[in-house]
């Protein structure tokens, strides 16, 4: 064998090591069955996504969301998918007795509990698709700078997973638990025409790390993971693009839902810090920590 082949050799096999390496968490299934989860956020998109995959795991969750009629839907498909239990409860994460009722009722259904994931996206003036659609035609925070969306953009979406956290970290810290945060690549790269968005999510980051390294120094066993997610085909984005000219070209670069859903999962129950899905979001972010002037996510 010539030395150019061994060569070549030793590094398809480094590659395929590193590509083993990479891939493997040690996610073991059974360590979900029969755990108790709290999801945020479940009457659609990714948080709906996660409790189907929890109940295929025999998770026992509760789900919350605004929309009750579509909460119960969600319930009875989870029943039938495997939830040993799945119940829910109606109510806006933006008011603080709402957050409170989440985690009582968690405590009075389980008696315990294992995770809790942080999901919910919304606002009291505008839709998730709204959002899109500004962020599609550029719409800059100049245009509108509305002072009343922002304050409610951030009680929603930053203050909630604060205030839901602090309200279930005696039950998590009883249990070993899991704090499941879902972020975003818009977290970690400044995000023009998204600078609402980006402020909530690098605050979720910059709170939440925080948190982290606070419990493991009081030698807390409740982890904190942050998934850092790109462009998610949910039936909000999939709805809107099929009625754009470029939608079909534009979506299949999103990542499907059920995969993602999966990979937030694994990353909880393996106890990450991080986790990256899809990949790129993993370049991006190191990219921009190590030369910031360069990079925006556009
Ligand atoms: N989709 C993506 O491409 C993408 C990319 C990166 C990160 N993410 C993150 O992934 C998470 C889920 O996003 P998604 O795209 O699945 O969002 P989505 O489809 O818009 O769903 C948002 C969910 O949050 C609930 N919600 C909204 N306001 C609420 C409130 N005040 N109180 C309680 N629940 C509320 C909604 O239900 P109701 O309307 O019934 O209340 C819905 O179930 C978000 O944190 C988002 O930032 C998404």
């Amino acid at each position: 064998m010539s030395l150019l082949v061994r060569a070549s050799l030793l590094v398809l096999l480094g590659a395929v090591a590193v590509g083993i390496y990479w891939n493997y968490d040690g996610f073991d299934p059974e360590s979900v069955r029969g755990a108790t989860v709290v999801i945020t956020g479940c009457s659609t998109g990714i948080g709906e996504e996660m409790a189907y995959q929890y109940a295929r795991l025999g998770a026992k969750i509760l789900i919350t969301a605004r929309r009750e009629n579509r909460l119960k839907e969600v319930v009875a498909k989870a029943k039938s998918l495997g939830a040993q239990e799945a119940h829910y409860v109606a109510g806006d994460m933006g008011k603080a007795e709402d957050c409170e009722r989440t985690i009582q009722t968690a405590k009075e259904k389980f008696g315990r509990l294992d995770y809790l994931v942080l999901n919910h996206l919304g606002s009291r003036f505008k839709s998730t698709e709204d959002v899109f659609i500004d962020m599609r035609r550029g719409k800059s925070w100049d245009q509108d700078p509305d002072m009343d969306f922002f304050v409610d953009f951030l009680n929603i979406n930053l203050v909630s997973y604060v205030r839901l956290a602090s309200l279930a970290l005696t039950l998590l810290k009883e249990s070993s638990g899991h704090i499941v945060v879902i972020g975003s690549i818009g977290g970690k790269v400044p995000s023009p025409n998204l600078s609402f968005y980006s402020s909530v999510k690098f605050g979720l980051d910059g709170f939440f790390s925080s948190l982290r390294v606070e419990l493991m120094k009081a030698q807390q066993d409740v982890s904190v993971t942050l998934a850092v997610l790109g462009f998610i085909a949910t039936p909000t984005f999939s709805n809107h693009l099929k009625t754009e000219p470029d939608g079909d070209k534009v979506l299949e670069n999103f990542a499907p839902i059920d995969e993602t859903a999966l990979a937030v999962i694994r990353g909880g129950a393996t106890r990450a810090r991080e986790i990256y899905y899809p990949f790129y979001t993993w370049p991006f972010s190191k990219l921009r920590a190590l030369m910031p002037e360069l990079l925006t996510f556009d």
